[in-house]
């Protein structure tokens, strides 16, 4: 692969692609997360002397129709105001751009185009003519193989990795290709179907599998226990036993909780009770682990030399259920582990506690983070590595 940071960008024209997909509201950017991380590629680009031109999707809007819910100019706005600079949002860009000097260009929202999203070769051919350099830096949306993340890397002059997707890969690549173990990963979530492949993944390389959520449940049901009214997945139980099972002829290990909170319904007001595993029957459901079950983690996580979250272990939202996700997030805020985190729900929890600082590395990838670590090879980086050799 070849990266943004070995190159002489002065004079160049160069297209960087990035992920500004933001939510959105009122016309204001309400998590600026994923800006903040672009913010200093295109600062270099910038200070470099370079032609600088920004594209991004937002949302999923339908193809060849403009609609302002979807437009980026909320983000030019907020980019403008964050770098101090002069920041342009242009609409018609397919047929070539004048970049004047001292400024910013911001292509309007990549998927009106007709042919973004099944990479259409004509339209990425038109991106990638705009160009000298194009720079992939949005590992957020390095999973999608579309024209202009992929398709525009392949007919580009010369396409290489940004500062922010290097930074991605090398965090991900400490975590799980080389890490210093043991290597603890946290899942949690409401389901092991929309996880499967990450848990089958994981299972050959941690040491300790933590599963929390909806997903703990069902693991939980796979050891024969009772989960009584809580949310599992009848059909997976089989999927989840022999995980169990494959964890355990490697010497890794899927703790269960020994202890869970338990509501009697699902919200604000629910009623919370502590209960034994072993004690959970009637109209209970299962919506945290237990304090003694999360002291129990909480050791290992301290004691992890690598660690992977991707999910709460609760229902954090509301107070009665969220002690063992604080807990959980306290605990790897502590421990001298190199830890990653990714995916809304964890960034969330991370926000909610003030942890941010003490994680190794915050993704800004939700599917690409995930599809990372279900082992894929994410097709915009596989493309960078193909044109990284010639
Ligand atoms: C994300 O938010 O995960 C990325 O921006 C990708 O968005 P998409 O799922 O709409 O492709």
């Amino acid at each position: 692969v070849k990266y943004m940071s070995d190159m002489d960008l002065r004079g160049k024209r160069v297209l960087i692609r990035e992920d500004l997909n933001v939510p959105v509201q009122d016309g204001k950017v309400t998590s600026d997360a994923r800006l903040k991380a672009a913010l200093p590629t295109l600062q270099s680009a910038l200070e470099q002397g370079a032609k600088v031109m920004v594209m991004s999707h937002l949302g999923r809007p339908e193809e060849g129709v403009y609609d302002a819910e979807y437009s980026l100019a909320p983000v030019v706005k907020y980019l403008a105001s964050a770098l101090d600079f002069p920041v342009r949002l242009e609409s018609n860009y397919l047929d070539g751009v004048e970049v004047a000097g001292g400024e910013l260009v911001v292509f309007e929202n990549v998927r009106f185009n007709v042919g973004e999203k099944k990479n259409d070769p004509v339209l990425a051919k038109k991106m990638a003519a705009l160009c000298d350099v194009f720079v992939m830096d949005a590992f957020g949306t390095a999973h999608r193989a579309q024209a202009s993340t992929y398709g525009v890397a392949q007919y580009a002059p010369i396409a290489c990795a940004g500062p922010l997707l290097a930074a991605e890969l090398d965090a991900l690549g400490k975590a799980l290709q080389n890490p210093k173990r043991p290597l603890v990963a946290i899942v949690g979530g409401s389901k092991v179907s929309t996880k499967l492949m990450v848990l089958n993944s994981l299972v050959r390389k941690v040491d300790q599998l933590i599963v929390g959520g909806g997903i703990a449940n069902t693991f939980i049901a796979a050891a024969g226990h009772n989960v009584a009214r809580s949310l599992y997945e009848a059909d997976l139980v089989k999927d989840a036993a022999r995980l169990a099972e494959s964890a355990k002829t490697r010497g890794a290990e899927i703790p269960l909780p020994t202890d869970v909170i338990v509501g009697d319904k699902f919200g604000a007001d629910a009623t919370a009770t502590v209960k034994a595993v072993t004690e959970v029957n009637g109209d209970d459901q299962i919506f945290d682990i237990g304090p003694d079950t999360a002291e129990q983690l909480a050791k290992m996580l301290e004691n992890a030399g690598t660690i992977v979250w991707n999910g709460p272990v609760g229902v954090f939202e509301f107070e009665q259920f969220s002690q063992g996700t604080e807990v959980l997030a306290r605990a790897i805020a502590r421990s001298p582990a190199f830890s990653i985190a990714g995916g809304g729900d964890t960034l969330a929890a991370i926000d909610k506690y003030g942890i941010a600082d003490e994680i190794s590395y915050i993704s800004t990838g939700g599917g690409a983070f995930l599809e990372f670590l279900e082992g894929k090879k994410l097709p915009a980086v596989a493309i960078l590595e193909a044109r990284g050799s010639e």
